[in-house]
C-alpha cells in the first residue's frame, strides 16, 4: 500500500467550509440529508456499543468521550442525549438554534456518557455551548494549538477519543494532544473513522508509542454519496494511484470509511470478532460491506524508529 497524501485527497472532496461555519446547524444537516451522510448512524449504533463495552470492562460509571471535529454536536446528541440520527430534523435544529433552552441538555443525558467537543468552527461550538448538547465544548484547532488549561482538566479523564468525518482535516497530532493529557491511558480507547484513501499507518504508529494497538473494523462503512462525477472520479483516481482497491466506491457511488480502533495492549487481547458479527446482524440496513483489504497493523513495525 502506498501512502496517499491527505492534502491531495482532501482537495478532491467537495469543500464544505461554508456550512461548517454557518451560525445555524440547519445548512449542515440539510447537506447531510441531501448527500445521505450516514456516519452519525454508525456513531449511534457501533460506537455507542463499543463505549458500552469499554465502560463494562473498566467499570466506568460515566465514560467521558472527546469528540474531535464535533461540529454542531450531533455525536453528543446521540451518545450523551440518547437521540436517534434519523429523528434529528431540521425543524428541531432550527428551534434549538433560536430557542436553545428547548434543546435536550442534561449534563450526562440519558446514557451516562459525557462528551467534550472540539472544533475550530467558532459558530458550531457557539451552538454547542448555547444548547449545552455537550458537557464541555471548545472552539480550537488541536492540529495547531494545545488545549487551554481548563480543558486539560477535562481531557485528563478521557475514556474514548472519537472522530467521525474529521480525519484528513485532523491527524494523529490532534489525538496525541489529548493522549498527552490523559491520566490513565489504560482506560481510554481511540476510535476514528477515516475515508479509504487516507493512510492511517502514521496514526497507528503514533498511538503505539502510547501503548495502543490499532485494528481496522472488518467492514467498510458507507460515508456519503459522491456529490459529483468529478468528486467520484477524483477519489477513484486517488485510490488507484495509491494502489488501493476502488471497487466499492465505484460500485456504490458512495465514499466509504474505515473505522480504526486503538486499545491499550492489555485490552486489545480481547477479540472483537463476536462483537462485530452481532452488531452487523443488527444493522443490515446500513449497507456495510466487508473489507477484505483492511490493513493489519499487527504486521507492520509499530515504532517511529523503525519507520
Ligand atoms: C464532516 S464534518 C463532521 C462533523 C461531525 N463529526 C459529524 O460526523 O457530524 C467535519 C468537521 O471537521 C471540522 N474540522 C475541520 N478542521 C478541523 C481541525 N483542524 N480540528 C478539528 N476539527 C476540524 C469541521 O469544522 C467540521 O465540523
Amino acid at each position: 500500500m502506498n501512502a496517499t497524501d491527505p492534502e491531495d485527497f482532501m482537495s478532491t472532496k467537495l469543500d464544505f467550509s461554508n456550512v461548517y461555519s454557518s451560525s445555524s446547524p440547519v445548512p449542515l444537516i440539510e447537506l447531510y440529508r441531501n448527500l445521505d451522510y450516514v456516519v452519525p448512524y454508525h456513531v449511534e449504533h457501533f460506537v455507542a456499543r463499543l463505549i458500552d463495552r469499554l465502560a463494562l470492562r473498566h467499570a466506568l460509571a460515566t465514560p467521558r468521550v472527546v469528540d474531535i471535529g464535533c461540529s454542531y454536536g450531533l455525536s453528543a446528541l446521540m451518545l450523551q442525549q440518547g437521540r436517534q440520527y434519523d429523528d434529528i430534523s431540521t425543524v428541531d435544529l432550527e428551534l434549538w438554534h433560536h430557542r436553545p433552552e428547548t434543546a435536550p441538555k442534561s449534563p450526562t443525558g440519558k446514557t451516562g456518557i459525557e462528551v467534550f467537543g472540539v472544533d475550530p468552527s467558532a459558530a458550531a461550538i457557539d451552538f454547542c455551548q448555547r444548547t449545552s448538547v455537550q458537557r464541555w465544548s471548545w472552539a480550537g484547532d488541536l492540529e495547531r494549538d494545545d488545549l487551554p488549561a481548563e480543558y486539560c482538566q477535562v481531557a485528563k479523564q478521557a475514556n474514548f477519543i472519537l472522530s467521525s468525518g474529521a480525519y484528513g482535516y485532523i491527524t494523529e497530532r490532534s489525538v496525541c494532544r489529548i493522549l498527552d493529557q490523559i491520566e490513565d491511558p489504560g482506560r481510554c480507547w481511540i476510535g476514528n473513522f477515516a475515508l479509504t484513501p487516507l493512510d492511517y499507518r502514521s496514526s497507528a504508529m503514533a498511538f503505539a508509542d502510547y501503548g495502543y494497538k490499532t485494528e481496522a473494523s472488518p467492514f467498510l462503512f458507507p460515508h456519503r454519496r459522491f456529490s459529483s462525477k468529478q468528486e467520484r472520479d477524483g477519489t477513484v483516481a486517488t485510490l488507484r494511484e495509491a494502489g488501493l482497491d476502488a471497487s466499492v466506491e465505484e460500485r456504490t457511488g458512495y465514499l466509504h470509511t474505515r473505522f480504526y480502533l486503538s486499545r491499550p495492549v492489555e485490552d486489545a487481547v480481547e477479540d472483537l470478532g463476536g462483537f462485530w458479527a452481532l452488531e452487523l446482524s443488527r444493522h443490515q440496513a446500513s449497507q456495510i460491506v466487508s473489507d477484505n483489504r483492511r490493513p493489519l497493523f499487527g504486521e507492520v513495525k509499530l515504532s517511529k524508529e523503525g519507520n
